[in-house]
């Protein structure tokens, strides 16, 4: 069967790469989560004091482009994807409150976007791919043969958000992650470059009230139709 491009973006916290991990190991296809790279670049800029109390240092940020390596590889327990920064693993460490908080104006910056962007049609030069993010479907593969744009209530992305650090047996705050959702979709949606948006020919799902068997079920179906 030939081998498509998956393009899922929409709001923070919607569930997107649940489901887009889901399909990508059933389907047998490379699964990537863009969001944890612009994470990435962020926990970088928090250990190297890059966040000053006017803002982000742009220019050490931009020199320090080509020293910060990403990569992603499968643990072999779980088979879930493990982020690495420069060779060390920090797939929990990128999942915290304090990163979410301070990722949106980096991942808002053009340099920060430029490399990012690349690396992720690199990954993708193979097909056989479903990346996750904000801007897949319109400026990363704007060619990709499905495309799918996912929303659900802030509320509800929040107590998603919310139970799933509980769960990881992390402090937090409903209003805080609340407030972070809402500001967090500003921000990307109000950005000069590649903002989110609903790329033209993406599918719309609202899942708010989609139990995630039952968005499995629709990605599915929507995977078999863009294939068959
Ligand atoms: O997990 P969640 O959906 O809350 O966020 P994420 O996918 O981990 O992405 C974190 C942040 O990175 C987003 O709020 C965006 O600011 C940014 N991002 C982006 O600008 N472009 C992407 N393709 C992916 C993420």
């Amino acid at each position: 069967m030939k081998k498509i491009t998956i393009a899922i973006d929409g709001y923070s916290s919607c569930g997107k790469s649940t489901m887009a991990k889901d399909l990508a190991r059933e389907v047998g296809y490379i699964y990537i989560d863009s969001g944890a790279m612009y994470r990435a670049v962020t926990l970088y800029c928090l250990e190297n004091e890059l966040f000053t109390p006017e803002g982000i240092n742009t220019d050490e940020l931009e020199k320090a482009m080509s020293d910060i390596q990403i990569s992603f590889q499968l643990n072999p327990d779980t088979q879930r994807p493990m982020t690495f920064l420069n060779g060390v693993n920090v797939e929990e460490r990128i999942r915290t409150m304090e990163v979410s908080s301070h990722v949106s104006p980096v991942a808002a910056l053009p340099f920060v976007r430029a490399a990012m962007v690349k690396l992720q049609q690199e990954m993708g030069k193979e097909k056989g791919i479903v990346m996750d993010g904000r801007d897949i479907g319109t400026a990363v593969f704007p060619d990709a043969e499905l495309k799918i744009f996912v929303t659900a209530s802030a509320e509800i992305r929040a107590q998603r958000r919310f139970d799933e650090l509980k769960a990881k047996g992390q402090e937090a705050s409903f209003e805080e992650i609340l407030q972070n959702v809402k500001e967090r979709d500003h921000i990307d949606q109000n950005r000069a470059v590649s903002p989110l948006r609903q790329a033209e020919d993406a599918i719309l799902l609202d899942n708010s009230h989609l139990t995630i068997e039952e968005q499995k079920q629709w990605l599915k179906e929507r995977f078999e139709e863009a294939t068959n």
